[in-house]
């Protein structure tokens, strides 16, 4: 059992539920938030996700909504673990039926192994879908209620290469001119998994599939309540500006996505085995770095936590519409 094996303090964890009480107090005091990227991004040390109390709990939150992205080392977490931490956070997505490293469950199975263990080639139809990960991006930007969070745990890692890059596009947003501001502060915008994933292959996408997710509407601008910070919401599945021309539409989601992905906003996360980092889809890019798949197994989990309602209301898209 896995509880045997977790020392809590000073407390040998042999009976779950009292030993995770009584090691409360001393985890709080252990628990350390350190910055480590630009503008955003922390690391917590001195806690295990699988057994964290209340008070640890809120200081993670506070410490996301500050950071955006947090990165949690050397965890021992089952998945069903991994499921838990991340339902307290809200309710989760269930991957869509035609994903294929989804199939309708909270978790996302991210890797180049078979059930078997053996490695799928590169060009088997579930990594070049997965290869869509390898473009700036914000996860499931085109459902009717977009993600608020993504947790990714490294079950496997290759020796180099298979990074993730974070990119903050609050803190782009923040460089905008006030003319800037004032031009995208009520667009709206189509995010449609079909235009992205063409950009890697027109036929990838079964007509089932389509039919799955179909385009929708987001606003441009976001409000992030917890911090009350604005960010702007692109990213690959960006595809169209609802009421702008196709040209115009292209060239502003193409410049907001090079601004936000810029050095000075980004942030590489190396992996380490049993490594998780989590994630602010609402003001977050992130993209998978390549490495050998021929060679190296790369094996991650991911659960992501529903938004909290719709980005747009109606009465703004129409709106738009009649610019
Ligand atoms: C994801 C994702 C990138 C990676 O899990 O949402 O985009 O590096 N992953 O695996
Ligand atoms: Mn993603």
């Amino acid at each position: 059992m896995r509880c045997a094996q977790r020392v809590i303090g000073t407390i040998e964890c042999t009976e779950p539920a009292l030993s995770i009480r009584q090691g409360r107090s001393q985890e709080s005091k252990k628990v350390n938030i350190r910055p480590i990227g630009p503008h955003f991004a922390a690391e917590v040390n001195g806690v295990q996700l699988a057994d964290v109390g209340d008070d640890d709990f809120r200081r993670i939150e506070a410490a996301f909504y500050e950071h955006s992205v947090l990165v949690f080392h050397e965890q021992q977490i089952s998945e069903d673990e991994h499921v838990a931490f991340s339902r307290r956070f809200g309710e989760l997505e269930m991957t869509m039926v035609n994903d294929p490293s989804g199939g309708g469950g909270p978790v996302n199975h991210i890797g180049n192994v078979d059930a078997h263990g053996r490695l799928i080639p590169m060009d088997d139809a579930r990594m070049v879908y997965n290869s869509g990960n390898a473009l700036w991006h914000t996860d499931s930007s085109y459902k009717p209620v977009p993600a608020k969070a993504s947790l990714l745990f490294a079950e496997h890692v290759p020796p180099s290469g298979g990074e993730t890059e974070f990119a903050c596009m609050r803190a782009a947003y923040d460089t905008l001119s006030v003319e800037e501001r004032e031009t995208i502060e009520h667009l709206v915008v189509e995010h449609d998994l079909a235009y992205s994933r063409s950009k890697i292959d027109p036929e990838m996408m079964s007509e089932a599939f389509r039919t799955e997710v179909p385009p929708q509407r987001q606003a441009m601008v976001r409000v992030i309540p917890e911090t009350g910070r604005k960010t702007f919401y692109t990213g690959a599945h960006a595809a169209r500006i609802v009421g702008w021309p196709e040209d115009r539409s292209r060239a502003l989601i193409d410049r907001l996505n090079a601004l936000a992905t810029q050095p000075q906003f980004v942030y590489r996360h190396q992996w380490a085995v049993n490594d998780l980092v989590m994630w602010d889809n609402r003001c977050c890019l992130h993209r998978g770095r390549p490495w050998d798949g021929a060679r190296f197994p790369r094996v991650m989990r991911r659960t992501t936590i529903a938004g909290a309602g719709p980005t747009v209301v109606p009465s703004r898209v129409a709106e738009t519409e009649r610019t």
